[in-house]
């Protein structure tokens, strides 16, 4: 991993904003919950430092955390971040959105692809490195986080390392019993728990604003083997409760209706009372 180095706060926060500015609105039934932006800019310069000169997939990233990695590393605001950057999501919205700050910003190494993770992973299978912040899995005992892990480590063929963010609260039951579920399962996989930085990452996240995140890193051990070929999740025990309690997946894509001006307030949004 990179040295930390001293950054340019004011210069940091701008680029975070201007990343904030170009995200699409989050649909809470998908569990999109978009994470703060002071803890975005602490766990972008983490990342860029974390996955410095590698391949990185980004399994679902509504936090737009693959956009402000590129973003602060061409800049000049971090000397440091990965040599390209790939999003699967299956919000058309935010494909269009890191695609299109990708393009306006020049950032040849980010791309986006639509991509729902319950379907076999599309490959290319040799990225370095993965990063998933996906639905917590409360009300699954973390099934959801082990289907979108598994998807990060098929990204990289089951070598390489992964950072997983999930909840990290001890006021609450259910965090304990997915972090454990989830480190027994990449253990399963062959992989170790490399580091787990605790309750890093508020949300806003309105019926539980203190709800923390942890970052959760693995390694794949130096042998480990690709246990099989990538294959469509369709058992139902891993797909009940998959966004919430009741709430099984039933949407392939979500698609976005295309506007002229994005970034800027859609016409239906508001009205006009003229000067007399
Ligand atoms: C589930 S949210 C978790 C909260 C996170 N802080 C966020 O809002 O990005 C993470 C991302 O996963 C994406 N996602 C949800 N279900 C998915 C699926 N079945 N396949 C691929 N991506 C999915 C969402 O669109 C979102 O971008």
């Amino acid at each position: 991993m990179a040295d930390p180095q001293q950054i340019d706060l004011r210069a940091a926060v701008n680029a975070i904003s201007d990343v904030i500015q170009n995200r699409p609105l989050p649909l809470r039934i998908f569990d999109q919950i978009y994470m703060k932006a002071g803890d975005m800019v602490l766990q972008s310069e983490f990342v860029a430092r974390w996955a410095d000169g590698k391949t990185l997939a980004f399994i679902g990233d509504g936090d737009a955390i693959s956009v402000c990695v590129a973003y602060l590393h061409a800049r000049g605001i971090v000397n440091y971040g990965p040599s390209d950057i790939v999003v699967y999501d299956f919000d058309e919205r935010i494909c269009g959105a890191v695609e299109r700050f990708a393009d306006r910003e020049r950032l040849q190494n980010l791309r986006a692809t639509l991509y729902n993770c319950l379907d076999a992973f599309p490959g290319p299978t040799d990225f370095d490195c993965y990063y998933t912040n996906p639905p917590w899995g409360a009300s699954n005992e973390g099934e959801s986080v082990c289907v979108f892990m598994q998807r990060g480590m098929e990204a990289i063929g089951y070598s390489g390392e992964g950072l997983v963010v999930i909840a990290d609260d001890e006021d609450r039951k259910w965090p304990g019993r997915v972090l454990a579920k989830v480190q027994e399962f990449a253990i399963r996989s062959g992989f170790f728990v490399q580091k787990m930085m605790p309750k890093m990452h508020l949300y806003h996240l309105d019926d539980a604003p203190d709800l923390r995140s942890c970052n959760l890193l693995f390694k794949a051990l130096a042998d480990n083997k690709v246990p099989g070929e990538t294959k469509a999740i369709t058992e139902p025990s891993r797909l009940a409760h998959f966004y919430g309690r009741d709430n099984a997946p039933r949407v392939r894509y979500v698609r976005e209706k295309k506007r002229l001006e994005y970034g800027k307030a859609p016409e239906d949004d508001y009205s006009l009372d003229l000067l007399e």
